[in-house]
């Protein structure tokens, strides 16, 4: 059983990940928030680290408490942060979220005022290598 995504939810998650970021050397907190299949809304914010390519993306996080807690599908996902442009999603965690997503997947961007822009997955990620890419294959 599946139900719709609540896209205020998932901002009012990820504005309460956000504030808990640890950015201390970029200074640009970020927030994300998904629902799974069954609705659960899951958040995360970005780590980071020293050594900065340690740090991880909010959207990691949120992913893997979702994966966590046992859903395996994002229905929708928000990301958050205040910044000079409207955050989007980095290269990896487009694949990130492509992994329990598809082309259609709700991808939300939104600054503390809101959600400004709503795009699908498939518009960030084109022609995405996915799960489906390995079906059948051997070895
Ligand atoms: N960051 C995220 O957490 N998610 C994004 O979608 C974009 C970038 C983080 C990584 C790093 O901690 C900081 O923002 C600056 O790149």
């Amino acid at each position: 059983m599946s139900s719709a995504p609540d896209i205020d939810a998932l901002f009012q998650a990820a504005a309460s990940a956000r504030e808990r970021a640890y950015a201390p050397y970029s200074g640009y907190q970020v927030g994300a928030a998904l629902a799974d299949e069954s609705g659960r809304v899951f958040a995360g914010c970005n780590v980071e680290n020293a050594a900065y390519p340690v740090g991880t993306c909010a959207e990691a996080g949120a992913i893997a408490a979702m994966v966590a807690g046992g859903g395996r599908r994002i229905a929708a996902i928000l990301v958050l942060a205040d910044g000079p442009e409207l955050v989007t999603p980095c290269g990896a965690c487009r694949q990130r979220i492509r992994e329990f997503g598809t082309d259609r997947t709700p991808v939300h961007l939104a600054d503390p005022g809101g959600v400004k822009r709503s795009l699908a997955l498939g518009e960030l990620l084109p022609l995405a290598f996915g799960p489906d890419s390995l079906a059948g294959a051997g070895g």
